[in-house]
């Protein structure tokens, strides 16, 4: 059994990792600060088990790459969660252009989903994807997902996850015939070092909020929970909570938003690659 898990250097990524790493039997930790994992990984008892890729999920050339150095060393996995990210400034650009919480939150997981897309049907997979309560409070998305027009960080934050939740429903669409699995959940308000690279103000409102947060090992047990349960026991497709099923929003739940973001994903990550000749590579 294989596990490829992502932002799992800090939070609830970390404590995620502790309970699953006794679990599989290769781990498969793609990270953007590879001197951060190579010293964290030291303490663990099984770390053997554990694969350092180098990827930033911010970028895109970098996903595939990562994807690649990853697919080189496995062929079939049975689980991966799109646990990393976070709240970024809005406005904030990448060196390909593209929205900072876009391409952190959603892009780069959904090109990490494509680009891992036949490892994952071989292991007959869950894919697992860490949204947030945040979702409620996102208003109707645009024709155009970019988010270069947002509002607001805050605006930002909750049109990505619920972008998690429309691709966890999208994936379960397009690929429950071929033996696919996804889940999407809200951990919980957890104290991590989630909104470190907020505004100030929101890196504030995060800072004074947090003191009523719950710890990080208790942030991952819906993870926990989704990554060992059998998928018999679950709801495909389901959003949960405290290891529970829930309902998301009303617009989570839209099918027809669900395929325009993918299209629009899809259509967004030729645009890139191809301005960057990431392609022709
Ligand atoms: N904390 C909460 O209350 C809360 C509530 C609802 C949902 N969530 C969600 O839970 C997930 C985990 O957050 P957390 O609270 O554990 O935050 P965290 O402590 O800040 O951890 C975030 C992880 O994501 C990694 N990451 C961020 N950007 C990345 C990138 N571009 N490429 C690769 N890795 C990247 C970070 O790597 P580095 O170590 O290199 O920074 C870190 O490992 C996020 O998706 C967040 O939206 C959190």
């Amino acid at each position: 059994m294989n596990l490829v898990l992502t932002g799992s250097t800090s939070g609830i990524g970390w404590e995620t990792l502790l309970a699953l790493l006794p679990q599989f039997d290769q781990v498969f930790l793609p990270v953007r600060n590879l001197e951060k994992a190579e010293k964290l990984i030291q303490s663990l008892p099984q770390k053997e088990k554990i694969i350092l890729v180098y990827l930033d999920l911010s970028n895109l050339a970098s996903v595939k790459e990562g994807a690649a150095v990853l697919l080189s060393q496995v062929d079939e996995i049975q689980v991966l969660i799109n646990n990393a990210g976070g709240m970024y400034p809005s406005g904030k650009q990448t060196a390909e252009g593209l929205d900072l919480s876009f391409s952190s939150n959603h892009l780069g997981q959904f090109l990490l989903f494509q680009e891992l897309l036949p490892a994952l049907i071989k292991g007959q997979a869950k894919v697992i994807q860490v949204s947030s309560e945040a979702h409620r409070i996102a208003g109707p998305p645009q024709q155009d997902f970019s988010l270069r027009k947002s509002s607001s960080t805050v605006a930002s934050y909750a049109k990505v996850k619920l972008y998690n939740i429309l691709f966890t429903n999208e994936i379960v669409t397009k690929y429950e015939s071929e033996g696919l699995s996804a889940y999407s959940l809200h951990p919980g308000a957890v104290r991590t070092a989630f909104g470190s690279e907020a505004s100030p103000w929101a890196k504030g409102v995060i800072a004074f909020t947090k003191l009523f947060f719950i710890s990080p090992k208790a942030g991952a047990a819906t993870t926990i929970f989704l990554a060992t349960t059998p998928k018999e026991k679950l709801k495909n497709g389901g959003y949960y909570k405290n290891k529970k099923l829930s309902f998301p929003s009303t617009l989570a739940r839209d099918s027809k938003l669900a395929k325009a973001l993918w299209e629009f994903s899809l259509a967004e990550i030729q645009r890139v690659l191809t301005n960057t000749g990431t392609h022709k590579k």
